[in-house]
């Protein structure tokens, strides 16, 4: 019954799918990419490379498509157009079966990556495992534990969700995503609403799980200065595309106007601050009607 919508999927060729040298370092690959809501453009030909092992920062203001971004990439959703390429395979063209082994490999850290309130830390963490594996218990154990001591958190294993401040809860969630060993962690606005201090922590355990678990991070982030900090490379999307990109030290370089409203997170600059709308003036006269 599951299997009969697998040839629905949208079929494009893969004849591209023979990278060069460079390339085949690019754990995930934008090309050309278009992708419509209704009749709304959100990506108009959006080209981006996550390299293995970096840490690539994905910044842009709220709305630009980030989180939309993301959804391409784990083959929630499909390109209208273009080729979005996860380890060398064009998510579009892959089988319900090769695409959920695929989501295997990555890790996701949703935007509101809300814990399971019924279920303590342990359990929490533990899910993942229990959902893809059979593994004894002791192993379980193991793994959920190695996790938790890596976020700093084995000594809350038996709290419930209610008792854990925020920053501990983006915590126990970081855990939950690495526990089944992806290769790929996805990071959506992983710090939005953190305080300074939990902020900092956040930060600095990103950097650690990319660099002690060999992992390659992608960073969603409206963020610019935080992530600036630890991303190896940085893309910023504004209006359905890359308008920039570049190591921090390029970035901060740059004379680009994008860029430095990005940096300054000005008001001011060439990326809108509105949402499309009627004329204001307009508007207000119908109210006033
Ligand atoms: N399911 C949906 N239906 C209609 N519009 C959507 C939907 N999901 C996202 N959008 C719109 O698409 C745009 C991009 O959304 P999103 O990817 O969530 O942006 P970001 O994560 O950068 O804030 C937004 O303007 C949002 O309103
Ligand atoms: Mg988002």
């Amino acid at each position: 019954m599951s299997r009969q919508n697998e040839d629905e999927r949208p079929r494009v060729s893969d004849s591209q799918s023979n990278p060069g040298a460079d390339a085949a370092e690019a754990v995930i690959d934008v090309r050309g990419v278009h992708y419509a809501i209704g009749d709304r453009p959100i990506f108009a030909g959006l080209d981006l490379t996550v390299k293995r092992g970096l840490i690539t920062a994905v910044m842009g203001p709220s709305g630009t498509g980030k989180t939309t971004l993301l959804r391409l990439i784990t083959g929630e959703i499909y390109a209208g157009s273009g080729r979005v390429a996860v380890f060398g395979r064009d998510v579009g063209t892959l089988t319900s079966r090769e695409l959920y082994a695929t989501r295997r490999r990555m890790g996701v850290l949703f935007q509101n990556g809300a814990l399971l309130t019924d279920l303590d830390v342990y359990e929490n963490v533990a899910f993942p495992v229990r959902e893809h594996t059979d593994l004894p218990e002791s192993l379980i154990r193991k793994l959920v534990l190695t996790k938790l001591e890596a976020v700093g958190l084995r000594g809350a294993a038996e709290l419930m969700p209610a008792e854990l401040s925020g920053g501990m809860a983006r915590r126990v969630a970081l855990a939950r995503a690495i526990v089944t060993d992806p290769e790929i962690l996805i990071y959506d606005e992983p710090f939005v609403g953190l305080d300074p201090i939990s902020l900092g922590v956040i930060l600095r355990l990103v950097k650690q799980m990319n660099d002690a678990l060999k992992i390659t991070s992608v960073v969603v982030s409206h963020d610019v200065h935080e992530i600036a900090t630890i991303a190896d490379y940085s893309y910023l999307l504004s209006d359905g595309k890359v308008v920039a990109s570049g190591t921090p030290a390029e970035l901060a370089r740059s004379d680009s106007a994008t860029v430095r409203q990005f940096m300054t997170g000005g008001a001011e600059g060439p990326v809108r601050f509105h949402y499309p709308a009627p004329d204001y003036a307009e508007e207000l006269m119908e109210v006033a009607r």
